[in-house]
């Protein structure tokens, strides 16, 4: 039998301070405060992000609840996200999330990270069918999952260094972009050649990934060119984006026909803040038409880190009544 239940979740794995109410498996709302002070930095500041939670949490859940029209004392059950992440990024929304599951008494609910942005895939329409393949690309995972029920998932590979999210934001940095790069060099790369440049491709075995090789190219590239030539990336910026983001996606997809020809599986789906990428949204269609995929890309919200996707994990929780205690504590690195 379903349980009625109002879910309020909170996600604060990272430099995004996000909340979501759902009634059930619909998301009534989901609002997420970004952190704009980490861009001087040019990468997330661990303590400064806390410090960042503590402030917007309070606003945020309100804004949800708000907008979702329903008053706190409605809600079932609270969620948040248990790991993997910043360790005081995480302890903010934790810490929050126990308080109200004891000033309420209703259940707590701990959630991982990468299983929710798999999740993120049965908020809204179409729903891919069990098993299905998921490439998860975050700015600290990359990861091909085989997903065989809603907590049911498998890791088939990942990277054995920097994430595919970061080899965007490291090769933007290198070429003088803001923090966060990855959405710069998706905007600059839509105007630029994708084979202007060859940047070196791992050769990893199986179905693992590997990205230092390819930033340590993209370095050298730019550090040899830039001898000759001091106004280099200026004059090539377009070209270098696109070259980058070509040769990220063809890393990316090569693994997942692998995996997908591998377990005879043609449900596929990517997710994480990368799946954002205009470029690699593409290719996942293109391969599909080709490939006679059915093919699933989350809406942009709920591509990124957000709190509906912790939600919609913790709903499935909620049904197996599967509650944590609230001496559970977040963890900076979890396994599935
Ligand atoms: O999943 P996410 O929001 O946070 C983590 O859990 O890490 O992913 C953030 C990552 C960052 O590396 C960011 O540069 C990348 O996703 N990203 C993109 C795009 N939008 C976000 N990378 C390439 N193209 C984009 N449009
Ligand atoms: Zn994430």
């Amino acid at each position: 039998m379903i349980k009625d239940c109002f879910l309020l979740a909170i996600e604060s794995s990272c430099d995004d301070t996000s909340a979501a109410v759902l009634h059930n498996n619909k998301v009534l709302a989901n609002v997420v405060a970004g952190q704009d002070i980490h861009k001087q930095y040019g990468g997330v500041v661990p303590e400064l992000a806390s410090r960042e939670h503590t402030q917007n949490i309070v606003p945020v859940v309100d804004a949800a609840l708000q907008k979702a029209g329903v008053d706190k004392s409605q809600i079932t059950a609270v969620a948040c996200t248990q790991g993997p992440g910043l360790i005081g990024s995480l302890l903010v929304g934790a810490t929050f999330a126990k308080g109200l599951a004891l000033s309420f008494d209703i259940p707590f609910i701990t959630v991982h990270h990468m299983q929710a942005h798999v999740l993120a895939h049965f908020i809204e329409e179409p729903k891919p069918e069990f098993p299905f393949l998921c490439l998860t690309v975050s700015g600290g995972h990359t990861q091909i999952v085989l997903v065989e029920d809603y907590l049911k998932m498998k890791i088939l590979g990942e990277t054995l260094d920097d994430a595919a999210g970061e080899a965007f934001d490291k090769s933007a940095k290198i070429f003088g972009l803001p923090y966060p790069g990855g959405p710069l060099i998706d905007k600059h790369a839509q105007q630029g050649n994708p084979l202007a440049f060859d940047f070196a491709e791992p050769d990893i075995p199986e179905l693992n990934f590997s990205f230092s090789g390819f930033k340590t190219s993209v370095l050298y590239t730019v550090q040899r060119a830039q001898k000759n030539n001091p106004d280099f990336i200026q004059q090539n910026l377009n070209d270098l984006c696109a070259s980058v983001q070509h040769k990220i996606i063809k890393i990316l997809l090569d693994k997942l026909v692998s995996a997908s020809e591998k377990f005879n599986i043609k449900e596929i789906a990517i997710a994480g803040g990368v799946s954002a990428n205009s470029g690699l949204r593409n290719a996942i269609l293109m391969q599909g038409e080709k490939r006679n995929w059915n093919t699933y890309i989350p809406r942009f919200e709920y591509c990124t880190d957000n709190a509906a996707m912790i939600g919609i994990t913790a709903y499935y929780k909620y049904l197996q009544s599967d509650f944590a205690a609230l001496t559970d504590v977040p963890m900076a690195r979890m396994d599935f």
